[in-house]
């Protein structure tokens, strides 16, 4: 083994050295700065993101195994985004997550990171941070919950609140029945339990070669998931031996295999915007246009919540995202690697699939093609996304009248007033949401159809937005569409009455108004926000476009790990 980072903080007799030894020391044998690999655990655990919170025992079980694995195992709490929770939206931190990470990893006298995380944005952004800093570096996702169960049926976070609100709304739910199955919603630790974000991400992230194989999907109070983080805190000791970082094994193609998965298993959107963002940091040329042709050719296999019927229990019990790989193992990149030092393919080996509702053979897909594909037009230069599997069939080629709002508090005070000018083929437009916008691109796209609207059973419409979608939504909604308003996209001009073609087949999405028209209209800014200091001032000066994975700026590509001065 070459010499350890650590030892620039460890070896020696000077005075830094006996800084940096007294005060890690606490009881560590004397060996333990001298030759044995420091494994950081990032640790996302915190009571404000309840999907995460039991993290601080995986993070025990991962401790167990750098111990036993000859390493020191080091604690490191790191920021963590709570997607319930924050205000006004989690994904505004996600680039400072992955910063905060990324800085306190180079900062510190680490050769290797277990990290863990669960809710929605917490691997996307301790992905970004390891790819910037390239040190060993391994994900233990915290698992999905179990299925909470409420008048004898299964509830699906999140897609079942869309659904029930929906129902309220409509007057076929009382509101005490909704406010009862508040507290079935949750039944366990862990984190929702659709195929959302968190479960997207955990699952692409194995696909993409971070994750021990097999390991992804384990809910998270099964005992085989501590039993995993102890098996990953292991390998982190090997992969510092090994010299094991993510630029040397993470590559086009593992990307590649990540987009399989996310078509394969039906995943959510956000995965686009988290994926291209760790592309950009490290360097890796991927493309909205990748996400459209791979998907393309892979068929949807997993029947799961909020597009088809089933939860991550049942997809870890009918064999999980092995069995899903090994049905499309033909479609996968051979070369791309894993954590492990071998390539993804041959991690897969004989997976059994036990359950073919729940996980459909290739033979017979659930869909034959259709995880997300990628839509440009006039209305979307730079590309908007369309998830037709959670959309309705018969309005994947659309064309309806604008009914536009300038902000999601516009759409809330309008949408259910009874003279709003909207019927069920008028295509409701919400713009001021995108990263710039809102600022941070919230989960809004998915907007709550009209009250008169619902009265008549209309249950989807056309929706467009800048916005995001939250993983656990579904409906014909096309979002991510960039450039935002608030960056001059042609969203700003569209109004009320005009009239927007979709053609998913074609891959088109566009505004019918003559350019000349458009050219003499002035885009509307009165509802984007300009605020004037911290993080949110730092954010609004510096994010991309959602096209390209709305990370800041300057924070594309990496700074590696080493640091040039020392503390004097
Ligand atoms: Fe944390 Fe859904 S709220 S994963």
């Amino acid at each position: 083994m070459t010499r350890l980072r650590s030892a620039q903080w460890y070896e020696g007799q000077d005075r830094n050295a006996y800084h940096h030894r007294a005060w890690t020391r606490r009881g560590l044998p004397d060996d333990a700065f001298t030759g044995r690999p420091q494994i950081a655990i990032a640790d996302t655990a915190s009571d404000l993101t309840p999907c995460n919170a039991h993290l601080t025992e995986v993070a025990a079980s991962v401790r167990d195994g750098v111990h036993q694995a000859g390493g020191i195992p080091l604690h490191m709490p790191v920021m963590s985004l709570g997607e319930t929770q924050m205000r006004p939206t989690a994904m505004l931190w996600r680039n400072l997550a992955a910063m905060a990470t990324e800085e306190m990893l180079r900062a510190n006298p680490i050769d290797g990171v277990v990290l863990l995380g669960g809710c929605d944005k917490t691997i996307p952004a301790l992905l970004m941070a390891a790819a910037s800093v390239d040190l060993p570096a391994v994900v233990v996702p915290g698992g999905p919950m179990l299925t909470g169960y409420f008048r004898g049926a299964p509830l699906g976070c999140g897609t079942a609140v869309w659904r029930m609100s929906e129902e309220v709304r409509a007057g076929t739910l009382s509101e005490e029945e909704y406010a009862r199955s508040e507290s079935a919603m949750v039944r366990s630790r862990g984190h929702c339990n659709t195929m959302g974000t968190a479960s997207t991400m955990a699952l692409v992230s194995e696909a993409l070669g971070m994750v021990v194989p097999g390991v992804a999907g384990t809910p998270a109070p099964d005992s085989r998931l501590l039993q995993a983080a102890h098996g990953t805190g292991r390998l982190a000791v090997e992969m510092v031996t090994a010299d094991r970082r993510p630029r040397t094994f993470l590559s086009k193609a593992s990307f590649h295999n990540a987009i399989v998965t996310l078509a394969a298993i039906g995943g959510s959107t956000n995965a686009v915007v988290h994926l291209l963002a760790i592309a950009g940091r490290l360097g890796i040329d991927l493309t909205l246009d990748d996400f459209d042709r791979v998907s393309a050719q892979v068929p949807v296999l997993v029947d799961l919540l909020p597009a088809g019927r089933f939860l991550m229990d049942d997809f870890h019990r009918a064999g999980g995202l092995r069995a899903v790989l090994r049905e499309v193992r033909d479609l996968l990149d051979p070369t791309a690697l894993t954590v492990t030092g071998k390539p993804l393919v041959d991690c897969i080996g004989q997976a059994p699939l036990w359950d073919e509702e729940v996980i459909h053979t290739r033979a017979s897909p659930l869909l034959t093609a259709g995880g997300i594909a990628v839509l440009r037009g006039s209305l979307a230069p730079d590309g908007a996304l369309i998830k037709p599997a959670a959309a309705s069939e018969h309005l994947l080629h659309h064309r309806g009248r604008a009914v536009v709002f300038d902000s999601i508090e516009d759409f809330h005070a309008r949408i259910d007033d009874p003279h709003l000018d909207v019927d069920s083929g008028s295509v409701l437009v919400l713009r001021g949401c995108g990263p710039k916008g809102y600022p941070g691109m919230p989960e809004v796209a998915n907007m709550p159809l009209p009250r008169k609207l619902l009265d008549q059973s209309v249950r989807d419409m056309v929706r467009v937005c800048d916005g995001r979608m939250s993983g656990t939504a579904y409906g014909t909604v096309i979002l991510h569409v960039a450039p935002e308003a608030a960056a001059g996209g042609p969203l700003a001009v569209v109004r009320t009455g005009d009239f927007i073609s979709l053609d998913t087949q074609a891959r088109r999405i566009d505004l019918d108004v003559p350019a000349a028209e458009l050219a003499r209209r002035s885009p509307v800014k009165a509802h984007f926000a300009s605020p004037a200091r911290g993080w949110e001032r730092l954010y609004i000066d510096h994010v991309q476009q959602a096209d390209t994975g709305a990370d800041l700026d300057f924070l594309l590509g990496a700074s590696g790990s080493h640091v040039a001065r020392d503390p004097h």
